[in-house]
């Protein structure tokens, strides 16, 4: 078996290890969702540090799928040049990078968005929230076609792929889920009903930045509520979205989010290593991975082809560089 720092080709995609620094909202972007300095320089950072791949934060792909107000948005085409200068910041350190794409749903506030949150019912959050607006099948199809078009710009901007946001209590995962997806037409009911929306988003995606063009799915694999997804159903999941053309999944919490209370280390790595054996494309871990040691027999042990190191590398931006000494390797 490979190890932390051995290479690895995912189709297009060369990374030269298996650190990942997966999608985490910095909150610098401008109160427009356009790119800033200071966010080109928090990822140059980390790309200097020596990770294999960047995952950039959450991206808003219409404004009624805003999640917070200094979010970064790519809803216009006038936004594609300050995500270009972002890229090409970090293709400069030779590191890929690739661009989550995101529609809040309910986990957002009319405070936010000036208007009432939608959803797939009027059910709020397990976790709290306003009530939202159930989407029509018109408004569905209009942010299928906002997705598509947020890619098509991120492949204008040079990114090397995009990753669709399918997990912690999204809008995406909101229909996933039985527990705020009550919906009584052909995108509620069962699995296959609450699938309807992310598969469509899935394949509007492909349609427009073509089939070879690379697409990771951060998967709400688990939502470790009562009543919610299971691992069991995460797998089903996995295979769906997989079977569509995702060829990355990147696997972590449910409507619980990604950090559920009393976090351990590893916290979601037996969810991707289920869905690892289920699957035949690359999968990524992730959960409080803080030391080299774990990161590595991740990949070693089989669970996981990559790791993503979270608040570890905002913490230290020079984290793989730092655990190689730890290993003993250059
Ligand atoms: C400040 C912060 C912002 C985050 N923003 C996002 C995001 O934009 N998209 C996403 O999928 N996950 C987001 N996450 C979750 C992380 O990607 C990751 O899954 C989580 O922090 C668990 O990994 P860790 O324990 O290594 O930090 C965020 C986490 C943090 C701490």
């Amino acid at each position: 078996m490979p190890g932390l720092f051995d290479p690895i080709e995912i189709d297009s995609l060369s990374l030269k290890n298996r650190i990942v620094m997966p999608p985490m909202e910095t909150g610098k972007a401008t109160p427009e969702g356009d790119v800033t300095q200071e966010i080109i320089d928090h990822y140059v950072k980390r790309a200097r540090g020596g990770v294999g791949l960047i995952i950039i934060e959450h991206t808003f792909v219409m404004k009624n799928g805003q999640f917070s107000t200094r979010q970064l948005g790519l809803y216009e085409d006038r936004q594609i040049e300050g995500f270009k200068k972002l890229v090409n910041a970090i293709h400069e350190q030779d590191v890929p990078c690739i661009l989550q794409l995101n529609h809040a749903g309910s986990r957002t506030t009319t405070e936010v968005i000036g208007e009432q949150p939608v959803s797939a019912s009027d059910v709020p959050l397990p976790t709290g929230g306003e009530i939202p607006r159930p989407l029509s099948k018109e408004e569905i199809m209009s942010i299928i076609n906002a997705f598509a078009s947020a890619a098509r710009r991120a492949k204008e901007a040079g990114f090397d792929g995009v990753e669709i946001h399918g997990a912690h209590a999204f809008l995406l995962n909101q229909f996933a889920s039985p527990l705020t997806n009550k919906r009584n037409d052909e995108y509620g009911i069962d699995m296959a009903g609450r699938m309807r929306f992310p598969l469509e988003v899935i394949q509007a995606v492909r349609e427009t930045v073509g089939r070879d063009y690379m697409l990771f799915y951060r998967l709400g694999a688990d939502d470790m509520i009562e009543g919610g997804n299971t691992i069991d159903d995460g797998v089903k999941m996995a295979k769906l979205i997989v079977n569509e053309g995702v060829k990355v999944v990147d696997v972590s919490g449910g409507l619980i989010g990604s950090r559920p209370p009393e976090m351990k280390p590893g916290e979601f790595v037996p969810q991707a290593a289920r869905i690892k054996k289920a699957v035949d494309v690359p999968v990524i871990a992730v959960g409080k991975i803080t030391t080299g040691e774990l990161a590595d027999d991740i990949i070693r042990d089989g669970e996981a082809d990559l790791v993503a190191i979270g608040r570890a590398l905002l913490k230290d931006a020079n984290w793989p560089k730092t655990v190689a000494a730890e290993l003993g390797l250059e």
